[in-house]
Parts: structure tokens; C-alpha cells; sequence
């Protein structure tokens, strides 16, 4: 175990905190090793995977436990799909390409989506049409307290836009260390009704996508719209785009007759937040070394030596701002520590 570790390499926001404590595991045993120790039992705990999509504003007093459990594997295989098993430290968009390689199809619309396989779940990951739950099977993760593996099945995690049980009522209590999906192997759903998409392969004249196509028009848009962490610090989405209900859509659409929003059901509309964001002038917004991203105003960016707090205090300001001339209340994306 480390003391006194700079978590600075950990958080794709490239935040620089120190943690008490940080220990890495890469198989279930070292894991059942590390929560067996007294220490481990009094101190907070932080569950760190890609650290993509955190936002730290002070050091961390307890112990960091960075997931590096890896493998993929092929769980059980018929003529049509496959079941592949995950570990939870496994890089997200390497697993995509892994996918496209070898042809299984259902999480290409997901590619380069920063962070590991075990946050996937948590947040349930979605873009372009596509969310993780849509290949869930199962999940297997540690409970902290018992020290046992559990299997939570799709319907057991809860799965909401960007939500799931893990950050509400099971928060902090569990440890997920491998993910099950199911992938096609042949006649792939292909999934291109997201315009952008749609839009990028009508100019590359692609009429008939494979899976490959779809992967790669995905990862043109997010590098054309999205700062790339390993330049920019972010956290991708800073902010959920909010639903909100139909009366007060109504109201607000006699005020802002060009709001982007997407009607879900008879009584839910969906806004766009980063339309909000730019609409209310922040887009693009630079204080010294921070601010909001020029291309994409949904995500906050630290072009260096910002700290967790500034970003932190930006987003209160933004929300605030967006209350006053909107009247619509913005929740963060990203996990505040
Ligand atoms: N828009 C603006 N200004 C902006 C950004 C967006 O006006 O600065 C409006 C435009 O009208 C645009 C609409 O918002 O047509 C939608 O924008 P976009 O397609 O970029 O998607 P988004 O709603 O802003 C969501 C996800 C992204 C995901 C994209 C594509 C959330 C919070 N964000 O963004 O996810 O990549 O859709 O599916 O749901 C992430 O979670 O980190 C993330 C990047």
C-alpha cells in the first residue's frame, strides 16, 4: 500500500490531490487480501477505475483502491452470439476494438468512450443511440462488507440514463469486478438513427454499414467534438442532459422557440444542456487555466494546474445561471469527491 500518492496520473481531469492510502489489485484474491486488513476496515474508501469521470476538490483521506482486473473472455458462444466476460480494469475502448476485430457487434456506437469495463455499469455509458444495458447480462462485484461476490443481473442494476443502482442505494458498497455482455457475431443490429452518424456516413457514400463504419464515423464526431483527456483534462459530460416535464416544456418553448430537446413520452421532454450552456453565453469561456470547452459546452475542461474546487465552483455558477434564465435545474454527470 502507498502513502501520500499523487492521484494526479489516476483522474483523466488531471487534477492533482494527494491520497492517504492507495493500493492497486488485479485479481480477486489480492482483492479479498487488501479488505481483509484492520486498516482497511476504519479508513474511507475510494473505488477508482478509468478515473474518467470524477472530479476531486481536495485530497483524499482514506484509501484509493485502484481496479486492475483484466481479461476477455468467451463465457459460452452459439452460431449467433457470444458472451463475453470482462474484467472490470479492462480499458473500455480497447475492448470496442477488440469487438470490431473480431466482428461481435452491439457496442460500436460506444467507442471511445473513456474509462474502464467496471464503470460501464455504473453509469450505464451511452452515446449515439446506445447504452451499455442494451448488451448487459451480468455483472459479478465484491460486497465490501461481507467480503463476497455477488451477481447482479440486468434488471437487478437499475439501469437509468447514465443511473443505476450502484450510484444510488449500493453506492460505495460494492466493488464490480467483471462484466458479462452479449454481442452478435452475424447480422448485426446496425444503429445509425443518431443524426450525426447518419450524416458522416451519407459523405463517406456508405450505404450499407458494418460495424466498422459505425465505429469509425462515432470516433470522427467524438474527435471533432469532444477534447481528447490525454491533452485536455475533462470529464467528458460535466452535466446529465435534464428531463423535464411537458408543462413546463411548454412554457418554456413560447420563451425559446429554438431549444433542442427530445420528446420521450406524452409527459417527459429531454433538453439539451449543452444548448443551455451556449444559449446562455458560456461556451467557450476561459478563467486563466479552466473553463468550458469551445467545441462542446456540456464539458468542463483544466487546461493544467487548475484545481478540483475551481472546476467545482464553475459548474455551481453555471447551474445557477442556467436556473435563472432557463428555470431549469442542470445535475452533474461526473462523481464530485
Ligand atoms: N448542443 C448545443 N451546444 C453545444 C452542445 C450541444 O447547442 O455546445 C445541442 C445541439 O442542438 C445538438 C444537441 O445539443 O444537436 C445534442 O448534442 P450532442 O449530439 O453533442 O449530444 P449531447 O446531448 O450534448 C450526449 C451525451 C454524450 C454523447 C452524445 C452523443 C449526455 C450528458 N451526453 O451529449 O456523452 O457522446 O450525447 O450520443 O448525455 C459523456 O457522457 O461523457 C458524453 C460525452
Amino acid at each position: 500500500m502507498d502513502k501520500n500518492k499523487s492521484l494526479f496520473k489516476y483522474n483523466t481531469f488531471g487534477i492533482d490531490v494527494v491520497a492517504k492510502y492507495f493500493v492497486s489489485f488485479s485479481s480477486l484474491d489480492e482483492l479479498q487480501n487488501v479488505t481483509a486488513t484492520n486498516s482497511f476496515k476504519l479508513e474511507k474508501l475510494l473505488i477508482l477505475g478509468g478515473g474518467s469521470n470524477i472530479l476531486l476538490t481536495k485530497d483524499f483521506d482514506g484509501i484509493v483502491l485502484k481496479n486492475n482486473i483484466k481479461g476477455i473472455n468467451i463465457l459460452k458462444e452459439t452460431k449467433n452470439d457470444v458472451a463475453l466476460e470482462i474484467g472490470a480494469g479492462e480499458n473500455w475502448h480497447q475492448l470496442v476494438m477488440y469487438c470490431i476485430d473480431k466482428n461481435y457487434g452491439g457496442i460500436e456506437n460506444l467507442s471511445l468512450i473513456p474509462g474502464n469495463v467496471g464503470a460501464a455499469p455504473m453509469q450505464n455509458i451511452g452515446a449515439h443511440g446506445v447504452e451499455l444495458k442494451d448488451t448487459f447480462v451480468y455483472l459479478e462485484a465484491f460486497n465490501i462488507r461481507d467480503r463476497k461476490i455477488e451477481i447482479f443481473k440486468n434488471k437487478d442494476c437499475e439501469f437509468g440514463y447514465r443511473e443505476s443502482i450502484f450510484k444510488k442505494e449500493l453506492k460505495n458498497k460494492y466493488i464490480i469486478t467483471k462484466v458479462v455482455l452479449k454481442l452478435s457475431k452475424h447480422s448485426h443490429k446496425i444503429n445509425t438513427n443518431y443524426g450525426d452518424i447518419q450524416k458522416e456516413l451519407e459523405a463517406l457514400k456508405i450505404t450499407n454499414p458494418s460495424i466498422k463504419d459505425v465505429s469509425n464515423a462515432v470516433i470522427k464526431i467524438r474527435k471533432s467534438k469532444l477534447p481528447d483527456p490525454e491533452q485536455i483534462g475533462n470529464s467528458g459530460s460535466f452535466f446529465k442532459n435534464p428531463v423535464i416535464s411537458k408543462t413546463i416544456f411548454n412554457q418554456i418553448i413560447l420563451k425559446h422557440p429554438n431549444i433542442a430537446h427530445y420528446v420521450l413520452d406524452n409527459n417527459n421532454v429531454k433538453i439539451a444542456a449543452g444548448w443551455l450552456i451556449e444559449n446562455a453565453g458560456w461556451k467557450g469561456k476561459t478563467i486563466s487555466t479552466y473553463g468550458v470547452h469551445k467545441k462542446q459546452a456540456l464539458v468542463l475542461v483544466n487546461y493544467g494546474g487548475t484545481s478540483g474546487k475551481d472546476i467545482y465552483e464553475l459548474s455551481c455558477k453555471i447551474i445557477k445561471d442556467i436556473k435563472e434564465k432557463f428555470n431549469i435545474e442542470l445535475e452533474r454527470e461526473v462523481n464530485v469527491i
